[in-house]
């Protein structure tokens, strides 16, 4: 009889201690987010395996960037886009209002939203417990949408969708409006992780601590100091994405987000295929360059001269290099492995530089440059660059970086092109150059 009233008591309890069903969830409307979405899937799943995350992936995503997810463990949710009321003025991609989806997701009980350019350090499941709604202040009366937590419930979602037309949005997408319509989150108290403080009935919400939303400018404007120790790193300043090769070695807190996607690509031959593709890009571009090379030299109308002036070859030589950086800037896929795109861009760099300088001399003064003196340009730009860059992974002063980038650049530009125009464009017209006699002569003519 007591055995049957204990097993009576047991179903009936069982439903309500059933444990709360938890997700991490993304939003992922861009394929240039690829690489982040995999690598903050697999930091995800090596933290807490036990949590599933979701992707929503909007119309823009291609069927291959889908398949990659998956090959990652993520559960990918195909939903339209919900487009801010804005749009006219704000285009952007980042402007809009999809993240009110969660809201509408009630197979689960508790979400963490995470942008996909975080990094979690530890397992941060404990947010789980926060509250109702979840986030962070980090330099003003308004919350970061980037992180927060929310308790799905239909009800709110759908007031949340009447009112997107009429709700305020500061910034025009969905940061201004969940800053609206959760204005009073700022009177809520910290949640305590530790559970030592004592619970106030009166707010479900709560903020949460800056440990829990890292914003990596706070880091580079103490000069390369954490203030706390971040459970979540958020990358959040424009151009300086951790994913884009570039920022390396300029940005250090970009290696930490590197060490994780190096251990999503372990195993696999990302690195390996983006080398081979580099490489094949970079010789690609010097035959293409020496066939130019050719064609212009014998069908181009000969320009040559013997007043060839010292304005002339300045101005040239230093075109010339701007555009080769600009070309190779862009001739790397901007999600390469950093090192890998670091030396093919110093490689496109310094062949395209060089020789379009040697078809400009050919043209201009009908010299024909040395294969030698080509080797020795190519050989000395990108050694330039290997040291300034073996330098500034030395420099651990943020400022000191900065400071020493910057005098790079202007050094690179003045060395490597007065390097290139000693070797390849002066030197063979030098005995041709009578600078003080152009004057008188042009006269005589005009
Ligand atoms: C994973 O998350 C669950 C909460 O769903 C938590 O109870 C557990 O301790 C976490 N595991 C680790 C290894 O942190
Ligand atoms: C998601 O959308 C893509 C492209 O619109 C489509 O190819 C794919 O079949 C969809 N997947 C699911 C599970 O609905
Ligand atoms: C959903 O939100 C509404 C309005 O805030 C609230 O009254 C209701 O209790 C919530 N439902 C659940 C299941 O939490
Ligand atoms: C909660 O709100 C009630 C009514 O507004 C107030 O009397 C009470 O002091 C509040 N409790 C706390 C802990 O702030």
């Amino acid at each position: 009889m007591n055995v049957f009233i204990i097993g009576l008591l047991f179903l009936l309890v069982i439903p309500e201690v059933s444990p709360q069903k938890y997700a991490y969830v993304s939003v992922l409307s861009s394929n240039d987010f690829l690489v982040p979405a995999k690598t903050l899937a697999y930091r995800l799943k090596k933290l807490n395996a036990s949590i599933p995350y979701i992707i929503i992936v909007t119309q823009d995503i291609t069927q291959n960037s889908i398949e990659q997810l998956k090959e990652q463990g993520v559960i990918v949710h195909n939903d339209t886009k919900i487009d801010t009321p804005y749009i006219a003025t704000h285009k952007a991609r980042k402007y809009q209002y999809t993240k009110i989806r969660l809201w509408a997701m009630t197979e689960f009980d508790v979400i963490v939203h995470l942008d996909l350019d975080v990094l979690p350090t530890r397992d941060i499941s404990t947010l789980f417990k926060c509250g109702s709604f979840c986030a962070v202040f980090r330099h003003s009366d308004m919350f970061n949408s980037g992180v927060f937590v929310l308790k799905t419930n239909e009800t709110v979602f759908h007031d949340m969708v009447e009112h997107v037309q009429t709700a305020e949005s500061y910034d025009g997408g969905d940061q201004g409006f969940l800053n609206t319509y959760f204005k009073d989150l700022k009177f809520a108290p910290m949640y305590d992780p530790t559970g030592k403080q004592p619970i106030c009935e009166n707010f479900t919400m709560r903020t949460l601590s800056a440990t829990f939303n890292y914003d990596i400018g706070m880091y580079y404007l103490n000069n390369g100091r954490l203030l706390v120790d971040p459970d979540i790193i958020h990358y959040t300043m424009g151009p300086t994405k951790p994913w884009l090769w570039w920022t390396y070695p300029l940005f250090d807190l970009n290696w930490m987000w590197l060490d994780a996607r190096q251990e999503m690509e372990q195993g696999s031959n990302a690195e390996l295929d983006t080398s081979i593709a580099l490489a094949a890009t970079n010789c690609l571009l010097i035959l293409f360059l020496i066939i130019l090379k050719l064609i212009l030299e014998h069908f181009v109308v000969n320009m040559t001269t013997d007043t060839v002036s010292n304005v002339e070859t300045h101005v040239v030589s230093q075109a010339i290099y701007l555009f080769s950086v600009w070309f190779s800037l862009k001739l790397a896929h901007q999600s390469a492995q950093p090192v890998a795109a670091w030396v093919f861009f110093a490689s496109n760099t310094a062949w395209t530089a060089t020789i379009l300088t040697s078809i400009y001399t050919k043209l201009r003064s009908g010299v024909d440059v040395k294969v030698k003196s080509v080797l020795s340009c190519v050989t000395f730009t990108m050694l330039t660059y290997a040291l300034s860059w073996l330098i500034l992974v030395q420099i651990s002063h943020f400022n000191t970086r900065v400071l020493f980038a910057i005098l790079s650049i202007l050094a690179q530009q003045f060395v490597v092109v007065t390097y290139i125009r000693y070797a390849l464009i002066v030197r063979p017209c030098r005995q041709q150059i009578h600078k003080y006699q152009i004057l008188p002569n042009n006269h005589h003519v005009a």
